[in-house]
Protein backbone atom coordinates (compact mmCIF):
# COMPACT_ATOMS: atom_id res chain seq x y z
CA UNK A 1 0.00 0.00 0.00
CA UNK A 2 1.06 3.40 -1.35
CA UNK A 3 2.17 5.87 2.41
CA UNK A 4 2.38 9.47 2.29
CA UNK A 5 3.66 11.33 5.15
CA UNK A 6 1.62 14.46 5.75
CA UNK A 7 3.95 17.74 6.27
CA UNK A 8 7.31 18.05 4.60
CA UNK A 9 8.66 20.34 7.58
CA UNK A 10 11.03 19.27 10.37
CA UNK A 11 8.69 16.34 12.35
CA UNK A 12 7.68 15.25 8.88
CA UNK A 13 11.56 14.98 7.79
CA UNK A 14 11.79 12.81 11.21
CA UNK A 15 8.95 10.91 10.65
CA UNK A 16 10.45 9.72 7.46
CA UNK A 17 13.15 8.52 9.24
CA UNK A 18 11.24 6.77 11.46
CA UNK A 19 9.88 5.21 8.26
CA UNK A 20 12.97 4.35 6.51
CA UNK A 21 14.14 3.20 10.04
CA UNK A 22 11.33 0.52 10.38
CA UNK A 23 12.01 -0.60 6.31
CA UNK A 24 8.07 0.96 5.47
CA UNK A 25 8.78 2.45 1.84
CA UNK A 26 6.94 6.46 1.29
CA UNK A 27 5.69 7.04 -1.73
CA UNK A 28 5.57 11.22 -0.90
CA UNK A 29 4.95 14.07 0.87
CA UNK A 30 1.55 16.06 1.10
CA UNK A 31 1.99 19.29 1.87
CA UNK A 32 -0.29 22.28 0.30
CA UNK A 33 2.71 24.70 0.70
CA UNK A 34 5.40 22.86 -0.93
CA UNK A 35 3.51 21.19 -3.54
CA UNK A 36 5.90 20.63 -6.48
CA UNK A 37 9.12 20.87 -4.71
CA UNK A 38 11.39 17.93 -3.83
CA UNK A 39 12.23 17.08 -0.25
CA UNK A 40 14.91 14.21 1.21
CA UNK A 41 14.38 12.95 -2.63
CA UNK A 42 10.52 12.52 -2.15
CA UNK A 43 8.03 14.53 -4.10
CA UNK A 44 6.00 16.58 -2.71
CA UNK A 45 2.54 16.78 -3.46
CA UNK A 46 -1.30 18.70 -2.82
CA UNK A 47 -3.88 15.80 -0.42
CA UNK A 48 -5.86 15.26 -3.58
CA UNK A 49 -3.29 13.97 -4.94
CA UNK A 50 -2.94 10.96 -2.80
CA UNK A 51 -5.41 8.92 -3.60
CA UNK A 52 -8.26 6.60 -1.97
CA UNK A 53 -7.16 3.79 -0.38
CA UNK A 54 -3.67 5.04 0.18
CA UNK A 55 -1.90 5.01 3.57
CA UNK A 56 -1.46 8.14 5.33
CA UNK A 57 0.69 9.52 8.60
CA UNK A 58 0.89 12.98 10.01
CA UNK A 59 4.22 13.82 10.22
CA UNK A 60 2.97 17.59 12.46
CA UNK A 61 3.48 17.71 16.22
CA UNK A 62 1.01 20.50 16.38
CA UNK A 63 -2.26 18.88 17.37
CA UNK A 64 -5.20 20.74 16.15
CA UNK A 65 -3.48 20.92 12.63
CA UNK A 66 -3.38 17.08 12.90
CA UNK A 67 -6.82 16.91 14.18
CA UNK A 68 -7.84 19.26 10.86
CA UNK A 69 -5.67 17.08 8.29
CA UNK A 70 -6.88 13.69 9.70
CA UNK A 71 -10.67 14.23 9.47
CA UNK A 72 -10.17 15.78 5.72
CA UNK A 73 -8.00 12.82 4.51
CA UNK A 74 -10.42 10.18 6.23
CA UNK A 75 -12.96 11.92 4.34
CA UNK A 76 -11.58 11.16 0.98
CA UNK A 77 -11.10 7.80 1.75
CA UNK A 78 -7.27 7.59 3.24
CA UNK A 79 -6.37 5.13 5.29
CA UNK A 80 -4.49 6.24 8.67
CA UNK A 81 -0.94 4.51 9.21
CA UNK A 82 0.88 3.60 12.53
CA UNK A 83 4.61 3.92 12.69
CA UNK A 84 6.95 3.09 15.13
CA UNK A 85 10.48 3.20 15.29
CA UNK A 86 12.82 -0.25 15.60
CA UNK A 87 14.62 1.72 19.13
CA UNK A 88 11.44 2.23 20.75
CA UNK A 89 10.12 0.06 23.30
CA UNK A 90 6.41 -0.68 23.14
CA UNK A 91 5.21 -2.83 26.57
CA UNK A 92 3.23 -6.11 26.40
CA UNK A 93 -0.93 -5.32 26.36
CA UNK A 94 0.12 -1.62 25.28
CA UNK A 95 -2.28 -0.84 22.04
CA UNK A 96 -1.04 1.73 19.45
CA UNK A 97 -4.00 3.57 17.76
CA UNK A 98 -4.13 4.03 14.16
CA UNK A 99 -1.70 7.38 12.77
CA UNK A 100 0.35 6.98 15.99
CA UNK A 101 4.17 7.70 15.46
CA UNK A 102 6.55 6.44 18.26
CA UNK A 103 10.58 8.11 17.48
CA UNK A 104 13.34 6.49 18.06
CA UNK A 105 14.30 6.06 21.94
CA UNK A 106 10.93 6.43 23.09
CA UNK A 107 9.64 3.84 25.91
CA UNK A 108 5.75 3.49 25.99
CA UNK A 109 5.46 0.90 28.74
CA UNK A 110 2.99 -2.05 29.62
CA UNK A 111 -0.93 -1.31 29.47
CA UNK A 112 -0.87 1.86 27.86
CA UNK A 113 -3.15 2.87 25.56
CA UNK A 114 -2.40 5.47 22.96
CA UNK A 115 -5.56 6.64 20.30
CA UNK A 116 -5.02 8.03 17.46
CA UNK A 117 -2.80 10.42 16.01
CA UNK A 118 -0.56 10.60 19.11
CA UNK A 119 3.06 11.20 18.58
CA UNK A 120 5.75 10.12 21.48
CA UNK A 121 8.72 11.72 20.26
CA UNK A 122 12.21 11.06 20.94
CA UNK A 123 13.66 9.74 24.25
CA UNK A 124 9.81 10.45 25.60
CA UNK A 125 8.54 8.42 28.10
CA UNK A 126 4.90 7.21 29.03
CA UNK A 127 4.48 4.61 32.18
CA UNK A 128 2.34 1.36 32.73
CA UNK A 129 -1.43 2.26 32.50
CA UNK A 130 -1.43 5.83 30.76
CA UNK A 131 -4.01 6.42 28.84
CA UNK A 132 -3.12 9.35 25.97
CA UNK A 133 -6.33 10.05 24.08
CA UNK A 134 -6.44 11.22 20.13
CA UNK A 135 -3.81 13.82 19.12
CA UNK A 136 -1.94 13.74 22.48
CA UNK A 137 2.07 14.67 21.53
CA UNK A 138 4.58 13.90 23.84
CA UNK A 139 7.75 15.85 22.99
CA UNK A 140 11.03 15.18 23.25
CA UNK A 141 12.21 13.72 26.47
CA UNK A 142 9.22 14.25 28.59
CA UNK A 143 8.11 11.67 30.58
CA UNK A 144 4.49 11.00 31.31
CA UNK A 145 4.60 8.82 34.82
CA UNK A 146 2.13 5.67 35.22
CA UNK A 147 -1.42 5.78 35.19
CA UNK A 148 -1.67 9.44 33.87
CA UNK A 149 -4.83 10.23 31.76
CA UNK A 150 -4.14 13.12 28.80
CA UNK A 151 -7.14 13.94 26.98
CA UNK A 152 -7.48 14.99 23.88
CA UNK A 153 -4.98 17.52 22.17
CA UNK A 154 -3.01 17.60 25.12
CA UNK A 155 0.89 18.65 24.32
CA UNK A 156 3.90 17.60 26.62
CA UNK A 157 6.11 19.87 25.93
CA UNK A 158 10.25 18.73 25.71
CA UNK A 159 11.82 17.72 28.76
CA UNK A 160 8.60 17.97 31.31
CA UNK A 161 7.00 15.52 33.82
CA UNK A 162 3.65 14.68 34.83
CA UNK A 163 3.62 12.88 37.84
CA UNK A 164 1.68 9.36 38.49
CA UNK A 165 -1.96 9.30 38.20
CA UNK A 166 -2.60 12.70 37.28
CA UNK A 167 -5.40 13.79 34.62
CA UNK A 168 -4.92 16.59 32.16
CA UNK A 169 -7.21 17.89 30.69
CA UNK A 170 -8.65 18.74 26.56
CA UNK A 171 -5.80 20.83 24.71
CA UNK A 172 -3.88 22.02 27.93
CA UNK A 173 -0.46 22.17 26.77
CA UNK A 174 2.40 21.73 29.16
CA UNK A 175 5.77 23.95 28.81
CA UNK A 176 8.86 22.46 27.81
CA UNK A 177 10.81 21.60 31.43
CA UNK A 178 7.35 21.85 33.44
CA UNK A 179 6.45 19.67 36.06
CA UNK A 180 2.41 18.54 36.61
CA UNK A 181 1.92 17.63 40.33
CA UNK A 182 -1.58 17.99 40.45
CA UNK A 183 -4.56 17.72 38.34
CA UNK A 184 -5.01 20.09 35.25
CA UNK A 185 -8.00 21.79 33.68
CA UNK A 186 -8.50 22.00 29.87
CA UNK A 187 -6.97 24.76 27.64
CA UNK A 188 -3.96 25.64 29.76
CA UNK A 189 -0.46 26.57 28.71
CA UNK A 190 1.10 25.31 32.30
CA UNK A 191 4.65 26.45 32.63
CA UNK A 192 7.95 25.89 35.76
CA UNK A 193 7.97 24.21 38.42
CA UNK A 194 5.56 23.19 39.93
CA UNK A 195 3.60 23.76 36.58
CA UNK A 196 1.25 26.77 37.07
CA UNK A 197 -0.69 28.72 34.20
CA UNK A 198 1.39 30.85 32.53
CA UNK A 199 1.22 34.56 32.73
CA UNK A 200 1.80 36.68 29.89
CA UNK A 201 2.43 34.08 27.22
CA UNK A 202 0.67 34.42 23.43
CA UNK A 203 -0.43 30.82 22.72
CA UNK A 204 1.12 27.68 22.46
CA UNK A 205 3.70 27.14 19.56
CA UNK A 206 3.00 24.93 16.86
CA UNK A 207 6.31 23.21 15.64
CA UNK A 208 6.92 20.99 11.98
C1 LIG B 1 5.02 27.20 27.24
C2 LIG B 1 5.11 27.74 25.81
C3 LIG B 1 4.05 27.04 24.94
C4 LIG B 1 4.78 29.23 25.89
O1 LIG B 1 4.89 29.81 24.63
P1 LIG B 1 4.55 31.39 24.48
O2 LIG B 1 3.15 31.62 24.93
O3 LIG B 1 4.90 31.76 23.09
O4 LIG B 1 5.49 32.04 25.56
P2 LIG B 1 6.51 33.28 25.44
O5 LIG B 1 7.75 32.84 24.75
O6 LIG B 1 5.73 34.46 24.91
O7 LIG B 1 6.88 33.51 26.97
C5 LIG B 1 5.98 34.12 27.89
C6 LIG B 1 6.58 34.01 29.27
O8 LIG B 1 6.56 32.63 29.70
C7 LIG B 1 7.91 32.20 29.99
N1 LIG B 1 8.04 30.81 29.48
C8 LIG B 1 7.84 30.38 28.22
N2 LIG B 1 8.02 29.05 28.15
C9 LIG B 1 8.36 28.66 29.38
C10 LIG B 1 8.68 27.40 29.94
N3 LIG B 1 8.67 26.28 29.17
N4 LIG B 1 8.97 27.33 31.24
C11 LIG B 1 8.98 28.46 32.02
N5 LIG B 1 8.68 29.68 31.55
C12 LIG B 1 8.37 29.78 30.25
C13 LIG B 1 8.80 33.16 29.23
O9 LIG B 1 10.08 33.24 29.81
C14 LIG B 1 8.02 34.45 29.36
O10 LIG B 1 8.23 34.96 30.66
P3 LIG B 1 8.28 36.55 30.93
O11 LIG B 1 6.92 37.07 30.54
O12 LIG B 1 8.54 36.64 32.41
O13 LIG B 1 9.37 37.07 30.07
C15 LIG B 1 6.48 27.49 25.18
O14 LIG B 1 7.45 28.37 25.64
C16 LIG B 1 7.00 26.08 25.37
O15 LIG B 1 7.54 25.66 26.40
N6 LIG B 1 6.82 25.29 24.30
C17 LIG B 1 7.30 23.92 24.21
C18 LIG B 1 8.65 23.89 23.52
C19 LIG B 1 9.10 22.49 23.20
O16 LIG B 1 8.88 21.56 23.95
N7 LIG B 1 9.70 22.33 22.04
C20 LIG B 1 10.08 21.04 21.55
C21 LIG B 1 9.96 21.01 20.07
S1 LIG B 1 10.45 19.46 19.41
Amino acid sequence: MALYVVGAGGTGRETLDVAMAAGVDVTAFVDERRAGSTVRGLPVVGSDQAPAGAGYVIGIADAAARRRLAVLLDARGLVPATLVHPRAVIGPETVVGSGCIVMAGAHVSSSVRLGAHVQVQYNATVGHDAVLADYVSVYPGANVAGAVHLDEDVTIGSNAAVLQNLRVGRGTFVGAGAVVTSDAGEGLVLVGVPARPQSGGTSPRAFG
